[in-house]
């Protein structure tokens, strides 16, 4: 499984493990794969504390963080966060607002303490990116800086190259994998529609190898559906130098999650996820449940574009996360997962899923090699 992605960045499997979890980030890297930490949650403060915590556990390993700074949001080119958070949270309809706050009244779901203030404004923009990014370049274990939702701006990926690193990012059309490699990129990351969080319309095995043709030789990532090592085999068979995966990491032994929700996760098939705009804005695939379905609804406001969604609905993210094994806390949590969904149904430690997918990748070529007359 060794590619030249792997001799780029110093590890053993070409294994990327995107999570918000700082634990599954040290223990995938541990393993030989590579950690990618999620900052989007993370006020600058916190993602620092998050970093050295990683440092202080990853060995010598390195690992990655990931941005969200989409091509277009609401509120673009204000970069003060606390004018555009100012500027934005005025653009929200009341309707909004308590369309949301009923749900969660009609579910049970408790109010939060009053000292308990929640985030407004998510790191989606490039002016709540940008001090994440300066927090990220200044721990030198990080080799690789993503982006999420859009090509990273000119700056960006001139600040993470002239620091020795790489830069990658993420998209589900063919023409996004080009912009991407035309803006700079080192690293495009290819996601079929069947992967968790925010995704496009094109399944994996059709846009897995139009990308690869269309950038190549800019490495790239398989993405969206991978739970076995069958799958990486198929994916390297395409021409992709390693995949990237989110889902499989939710029911890690070391995943920090409400324990209601990994049960939701456990028990749910790969018929239960959803492309819904409920949350964030911007179409995400997650679980269904009386929250995506209710947005869905005749009588439901029409969700805001992002980052406005996303502020509208973040109180309910604290709400559901806090009170997750009271009332019907779950009809209404976000509980964003891929496809692969259906197959995640024991909890295993990061470590152990890492060797079953390098296992499985080596029965899969074996396979194939018994296949090969001569
Ligand atoms: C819970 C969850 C949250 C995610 N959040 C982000 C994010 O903030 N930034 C990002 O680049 N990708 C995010 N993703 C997408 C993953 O990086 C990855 O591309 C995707 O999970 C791959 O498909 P898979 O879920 O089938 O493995 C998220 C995925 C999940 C499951």
């Amino acid at each position: 499984m060794h590619t030249a992605l792997c001799d780029r960045l110093g590890i053993e499997f070409p294994i990327f493990a995107f999570t918000h979890c700082r634990d599954v980030v040290a223990a995938v890297s541990q393993a030989g794969g590579f950690g990618v930490l999620g900052a989007v949650g993370f006020s600058p403060e916190q993602l620092e504390v998050e970093c050295r915590w990683i440092d202080e556990h990853v060995g010598d390993k390195p690992y990655g963080v990931d941005l969200v700074i989409p091509q277009k949001y609401e509120g673009m080119g204000e970069e003060d966060p606390k004018k555009l958070e100012e500027q934005l949270q005025k653009m929200i309809p009341l309707r909004h607002r308590e369309f949301a706050a009923k749900l969660l009244a009609d579910h049970g779901v408790p109010e939060l303490p009053p000292d308990q203030k929640h985030h407004s404004l998510l790191g989606w923009t490039a002016a709540t990116a940008t001090p994440q990014l300066d927090v990220a370049l200044k721990h030198a274990k990080v080799k690789l800086i993503a982006n999420a939702l859009g090509t990273p701006p000119k700056d960006v990926i001139d600040r993470v190259h002239s620091s020795g690193r790489l830069v990658a990012a993420l998209c589900g059309r063919v023409h996004q994998a080009v912009r991407h490699k035309e803006a700079g990129v080192d690293i495009v990351i290819a996601q079929g529609t069947e992967g968790g969080g925010h995704t496009g319309e094109i399944g994996s095995m059709v846009l897995w190898p139009q990308i690869i043709a269309a950038v190549a030789p800019t490495p790239v990532l398989a993405a969206g559906g991978i739970a076995k090592g069958t799958q990486i085999a198929a994916a390297l068979a395409m021409g992709a130098e390693g995949v990237w995966t989110g889902s499989l990491w939710l029911t890690v032994e070391e995943a920090d999650a409400e324990p209601a929700q990994i049960d939701s996760y456990l028990h749910a098939t790969s018929e239960d996820t959803v492309r819904s705009r409920s949350w964030t804005g911007k179409p995400c695939r997650m679980l269904k449940n009386d929250w995506t379905e209710a947005w869905e609804g005749e009588d439901a406001p029409k969700p805001l574009g992002m980052p406005l969604q996303g502020m509208v609905t973040m109180e309910a993210v604290a709400r559901t996360s806090r009170y997750a094994g009271s009332g019907q806390a779950q009809r209404v949590a976000f509980n964003p997962v891929g496809q692969v969904v259906g197959m995640m149904k024991d909890v295993r430690s990061c470590r152990e899923v890492i060797l079953e997918l390098a296992q499985e990748y080596v029965d899969a070529v074996e396979r194939l090699q018994a296949l090969t007359p001569g």
